[in-house]
């Protein structure tokens, strides 16, 4: 089995392409060395797509279906399947915890900073193992917000990492973000477990733009931040000025953002 070198590959190999929230290729480096041409890979909380076109690109011609329970974004992830001409992926909205597939029915599955989002990334991660086929592959990735780096200085980025974590540990996860991604795939039932981490980074106008773009959306619709209004930890008024700040740092000709990823692979024994 191939020990990718992840930070190595997550400094190298940017393309213009790239230029989207997320530096797409860097978040799939640990992954890319296990994928096959031909596979059928599941990308579960696939947002607005860039990651998942980067893994069609691996897998051609096989499959990518990048499933969402946001129809919202899933529009969005359309529109840049078809500004890019992909033709090897299929979006449609589901809930991770009950998938539309029967068993064995994909040789890989990912997902990429969809954890945070879960109140059970465990019983998640067991619905992903049921589709995988025996030997199957699957690929975590989430922050770590510990190794977060933002220039310049930006509240509301602060506050949104701060909601995110506050929603998670409501959730009942303890162990950070993502360091102990290694262990809960192997919680979930998968074998031979690896466990890897890198930074992934902002620091193109386009970048740092989608990168504020995205999380004034997730601001206005994502579930977490619910929670968070439910809770009193943010109110609306806080979360307009949130916008604000974000939109401001998101256009200033210096903006960079840098944080730590933790990674896992596993395997459904054959
Ligand atoms: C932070 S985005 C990640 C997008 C992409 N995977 C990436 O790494 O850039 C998390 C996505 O998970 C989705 N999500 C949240 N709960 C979900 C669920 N129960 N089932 C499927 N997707 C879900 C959200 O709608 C959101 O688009």
């Amino acid at each position: 089995m191939t020990t990718p070198n992840a930070r190595q590959r997550s400094v190298g190999g940017r393309t213009p392409a790239q230029q989207n929230a997320g530096a797409a290729s860097a978040q799939t480096a640990f992954l890319l060395p296990h994928l096959k041409p031909g596979m059928r890979l599941l990308d579960c909380g696939c947002g607005p797509g860039n990651v998942t076109l980067e893994l069609a690109k691996a897998i051609a011609p096989g499959q990518v279906v990048g499933i969402d329970i946001d129809p919202g974004i899933l529009a969005v992830a359309e529109k840049n399947r078809a500004q890019g001409n992909v033709r090897n992926v299929k979006f449609q909205t589901a809930d991770v915890y009950a998938l539309p597939f029967e068993e064995s029915s994909f040789n890989a599955a990912y997902a990429g900073a969809l954890r945070g989002h879960l109140s059970e990334p465990l019983r998640a991660l067991r619905e992903m193992r049921r589709v995988l086929k025996p030997g199957g592959l699957i690929g975590i990735r989430d922050a770590d917000f510990a190794g977060l780096l933002v220039w310049p200085p930006c509240e509301a980025i602060q506050k949104a990492h701060d909601v995110y974590w506050k929603v998670v540990q409501h959730y009942g996860r303890t162990s950070g973000f993502s360091r102990d991604a290694r262990a809960i795939l192997r919680e979930a039932g998968f074998a031979r477990c690896v466990g890897l981490a890198f930074y992934e980074y902002l620091g193109t106008p386009e970048e740092t733009r989608a990168y504020a773009e995205l999380e004034i959306r997730f601001t206005e619709q994502q579930p977490y931040y619910r929670v968070a209004l439910e809770q009193g930890w943010v109110d609306q008024a806080a979360l307009a000025q949130m916008r604000e700040e974000l939109r401001a740092w998101g256009e200033h000709p210096d903006a960079f953002f840098a944080r730590s990823l933790c990674a896992a692979i596993g395997w459904k024994e054959a």
